[in-house]
């Protein structure tokens, strides 16, 4: 397979307008973008070819309320670090879509998976996690390449989002994922439109 100048271009532009989306449109995302997710996921790199993701498509509207409220306290609690004007921002900050995102996924890590026979993680236990968040990367690139936004929540805590959705020992939780059509689209990060954090043009060094 040789690629081409335009679909680096493509690749580039679908780059610049990946955004983390936290604004949804409640209408549902058809299978078939379903499948391409899936797909995506499918196609990830990870440590061993270990596949260490696991997925579980919340539906229930009694899980998702158990897990917006655990937002909610967990936030409460993250605010406390900041004070004066700073808390002021931060809780004007919106940091999650769940209320509306119709597509949601709690994606899970598996800790000492049989798969991979453990190839590649004996220095770098985290790479297991590194390969969860490069599978979740690759969803988030195949959202936004059918016109859907992901939003990644990580102001949780895992043990408790673990229990609330039981899922078997050695499932830990890497991230809740929102996913739907976007409200509206942006070249440019929430948290550096809304004057919390810029971006730097690059954090590369060369020694
Ligand atoms: C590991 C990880 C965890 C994140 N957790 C949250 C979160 O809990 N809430 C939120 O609003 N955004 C979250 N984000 C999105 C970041 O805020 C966002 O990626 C960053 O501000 C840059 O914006 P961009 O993704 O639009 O480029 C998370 C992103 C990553 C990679």
């Amino acid at each position: 397979m040789q690629f081409t100048d335009s679909d680096l271009d493509r690749l580039m532009l679908l780059l610049e307008w990946r955004r983390d989306v936290r604004h949804f449109r409640p209408d549902p995302i058809p299978d078939q973008a379903l499948r391409h997710l899936e797909r995506a996921m499918a196609l990830a790199p990870s440590v061993g070819n270990s596949r260490p993701w696991r997925v579980v498509r919340v539906q229930s509207a009694e899980l998702r309320q158990a897990a917006q409220a655990e937002f909610r306290r967990c936030n409460a609690d993250a605010a406390t670090l900041y004070h004066g004007e700073r808390l002021r921002h931060y809780d004007r900050l919106k940091l999650e879509g769940m209320e509306t995102a119709p597509l949601q996924l709690a994606v899970f890590s598996l800790e000492d998976p049989e798969t991979g026979h453990g190839l590649g993680r004996q220095t770098m236990p985290q790479t297991l996690l590194q390969s969860t968040a490069m599978a979740i990367f690759s969803i988030w690139l195949a959202a936004r390449a059918q016109n859907l936004g992901v939003g990644m929540v990580s102001i949780l805590d895992p043990n408790r989002i673990e229990a609330i959705l039981q899922r078997p020992a050695g499932w830990r939780f890497a991230a809740w994922l929102c996913i739907g059509h976007p409200t509206f689209d942006d070249d440019t990060p929430l948290l550096h439109r809304e004057g919390w954090q810029e971006n730097d043009e690059s954090d590369w060094e060369i020694l």
